[in-house]
């Protein structure tokens, strides 16, 4: 049975894929689950384009990396210092060494659409993790290119391009916050007790 702790543990972002292909259905499935996620009102603002055409990727990537270009350009001294130390440049070659994207859209003006849509995303990164699919949740920081270019009617908004494929990533698992550190009981800063029952399920 598969254990959503583990899952949630096991995962994480990828940037660099393999060349080799992967099952389409493994990818709807994903979407399957994410279309179970809860939302404001039940209005399910969320919206997927699978992309694997290699041209389109391509597109999707020039678009990204024009984008990207003028965001480093224009970033304070702090953030360029903070970009270049990660290792972080306007180069996105996952836009096109993974197999398949998806780009996942949300309804503006629906109520909480941007929370319900990164819910589904959420939702949808466990279950390709499930199928041993690697993935990275890519935030360009511009958006409206998405529209034109994939014929997206304006009320849809791009949230997120999603590569998925195999991994050759050599990262590890990130730090994440203690949970003595994150969470309270009853009153902020009062710690809870009995936090050691999740001890067996520690990575
Ligand atoms: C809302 C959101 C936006 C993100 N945007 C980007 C992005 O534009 N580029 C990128 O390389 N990673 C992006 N990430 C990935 C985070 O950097 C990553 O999840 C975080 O460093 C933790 O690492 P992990 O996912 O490997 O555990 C984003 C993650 C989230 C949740």
């Amino acid at each position: 049975l598969v254990n959503l702790l583990d899952l949630a543990s096991r995962r994480i972002s990828t940037r660099k894929f393999s060349s080799e292909e992967i099952r389409i259905e493994d990818v709807i499935y994903a979407i399957e689950v994410a279309r179970q996620a809860p939302s404001g009102a039940n209005r399910q603002p969320w919206r997927f384009i699978i992309v694997y055409d290699n041209e389109l990727k391509m597109e999707i990537r020039k678009y990204c990396e024009e984008v990207e270009k003028i965001f480093h350009e224009k970033a304070p001294t702090w953030m360029k210092k903070w970009l270049s130390e990660k290792g972080i440049t306007w180069r996105k070659e996952f836009l096109t060494t993974a197999p398949l994207l998806i780009l996942v859209f949300g309804k503006r003006n629906e109520p909480y659409w941007v929370q319900s849509v990164w819910l589904a995303i959420g939702y949808m990164l466990l279950a390709l993790e499930e199928k041993g699919l690697a993935s990275l949740t890519y935030t360009p920081p511009r958006v409206d290119w998405a529209n034109r270019l994939l014929n997206v009617p304006t009320e849809y908004i791009l949230q997120t391009i999603i590569p998925i494929g195999i991994s050759k990533e050599e990262n590890k698992k990130k730090i994440r916050f203690e949970l003595k550190d994150i969470l309270y009981c009853n009153k902020w800063n009062n710690p809870c007790k009995n936090l050691q029952i999740l001890e067996g399920n520690e990575i």
